[in-house]
């Protein structure tokens, strides 16, 4: 496949049959003006004008950074114009990717923690995307908005309430989305189980669990990347601190401010025991970090409750040995879906008592955004989900239609981390959730399917 043949596929795939969302189904402003649907696309009060080429600033290319830069280089009306980053090689790096894409050289910013500003400042962009450390995520974005573009960022968006609500009213107050990239709404699983339960295969959904179940100790204590930075949040915070990856997808299941929202949740995380059992069987004596103290219980399990009666079992685990997991597990009236491994069970359908395997599922029931081979072949960072959901935020914004994640969704998920810190430190006390979308949950329409299929360009 040629450049351009793959630039014109990532289009197709964003915005093939007109400007439908392929998530939500965006009815024009229009549509909903002469009455057809009352209920909007999402809690979102307004939405932002088409823009025909996106011009983007990135801040921070490491990792993650650079692997949204990889797909925005082949995304069809995607233009990185500038890069800025702490660490000036990386800034070059990331220019090396940009022009041999053959697409013009960004401009770099590497003058010190604070020259995302300089960049806002100066250039002429739609949108900042930061795939910088946790704390940088609510400065970038709000950046961002206040000098008039939109904000994408890595996960969570935020870790404090107050940082939450910050992010909501800068968005209402500028008209400028706040989007959080929460790249497992995107998977393959997760989006076959949306499906399933769009389509009502489960039934009424009463409950989900999920959470983020990954050995990241090597990671936390390497010397470069998220080692730099990841590790110290263990050491002054205890509660889930990382749970949009496995609250995301079933959010979306369970109409998370679209029809229903997080009413409260209790909290309760064990004994701290993994990272200082590592750093004692992997350095020397004189190793500054055998000395590193940490309070993150290795095991934090919450319960959330919604308004509507739902309930969600949670759970964080990054420190000990265990295979990766996020669990994604919704059980409804008529039925049951998990994954690792991935099964389901519909009465009537399946054996009695009886697990199937999901794959027998795939045929019938495979997402549509997943049947197009661009995607079921990517190979760049986590496979498909990372491109598609580069690809559906780039074509939301040049179709001038809602991003399928909003700044509601960014918020409800992410302060999870700050509620259930604040459930720990008091014996599990409930916690209730503020109601970012101050009532439009009510009259938010869910995700919905997209009617046209959508397959790349052979
Ligand atoms: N969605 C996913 O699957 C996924 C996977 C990995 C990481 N992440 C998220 O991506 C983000 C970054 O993680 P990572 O693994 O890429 O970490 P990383 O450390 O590899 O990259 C962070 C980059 O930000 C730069 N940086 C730090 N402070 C900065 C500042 N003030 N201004 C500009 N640049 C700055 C660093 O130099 C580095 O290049 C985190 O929020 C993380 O949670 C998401």
């Amino acid at each position: 496949m040629n450049e351009h043949s793959t630039r014109r596929d990532f289009l197709k795939l964003g915005i093939a049959g007109g400007v439908s969302a392929a998530l939500a189904p965006a009815l024009a402003d229009s549509d909903r003006a002469s009455g057809q649907d009352k209920r909007a696309t999402s809690a979102v009060p307004f939405v932002a004008p088409p823009i025909e080429r996106v011009r983007i600033g990135f801040v921070g290319v490491g990792g993650m950074g650079t692997v949204h830069v990889n797909n925005l280089v082949r995304i069809e009306g995607a233009e990185i114009r500038a890069v800025c980053d702490i660490v000036e090689e990386k800034v070059q790096r990331a220019q090396n990717i940009v022009e041999q894409a053959g697409l013009a050289r960004p401009k770099g910013y590497s003058r010190g923690p604070r020259d995302f500003e300089r960049m806002c400042h100066e250039e002429d962009l739609d949108l900042v995307y930061t795939a910088t450390p946790w704390e940088w995520h609510v400065p970038v974005c709000v950046a961002a908005m206040t000098s008039g573009k939109h904000a994408a960022t890595e996960i969570p968006v935020a870790y404090t309430l107050e940082d939450c609500w910050r992010l909501v009213e800068t968005s209402e107050r500028t008209r400028r989305y706040c989007i959080m990239m929460e790249n497992c709404c995107y998977d393959r699983r997760e989006m076959l189980i949306l499906n399933l339960v769009r389509r009502g295969m489960l039934g009424e959904v009463l409950h989900a669990e999920c959470g983020y179940l990954h050995d990241l100790r090597t990671i936390k204590f390497s010397t470069e990347g998220e080692g730099l930075w990841r590790r110290a949040h263990a050491m002054h915070r205890n509660g889930n601190l990382y749970p949009t990856h496995g609250l995301g997808p079933v959010a979306q299941c369970l109409d998370i401010n679209r029809g229903d929202r997080f009413d409260y949740l209790v909290s309760m995380s064990g004994n701290s025991r993994g990272l200082r059992l590592y750093a004692a069987e992997h350095f020397p004596d004189d190793d500054p970090r055998r000395r590193e103290q940490f309070v993150l219980g290795d095991v934090n399990v919450s319960l959330i409750r919604t308004v509507k009666g739902k309930t969600i079992y949670l759970a964080h685990n990054c420190d000990d040995p265990r295979p990766y997991s996020r669990i994604n597990m919704v059980q409804g009236t008529r039925g049951i879906v998990s994954g690792y491994p991935d099964r389901i069970h519909v009465e009537g359908r399946s054996p009695k008592d009886q697990w199937e395997a999901l794959e027998s599922y795939r045929e019938e029931f495979e997402h549509p955004l997943w049947r197009g081979e661009l995607i079921r072949t990517a190979t760049g960072g986590h496979g498909g989900m990372d491109v598609l959901e580069d690809t559906r935020l780039i074509a939301a914004l040049r179709a001038g239609a809602p991003p399928d994640l909003d700044v509601y969704d960014a918020a409800a998920w992410s302060v999870v981390c700050a509620l259930t810190e604040r459930s720990v430190a008091d014996r599990s006390r409930p916690i209730d959730f503020p109601d970012f979308t101050r009532g439009r949950w009510r009259t938010a329409m869910p995700l919905d399917i997209p009617t046209p299929q959508i397959e790349p360009r052979r």
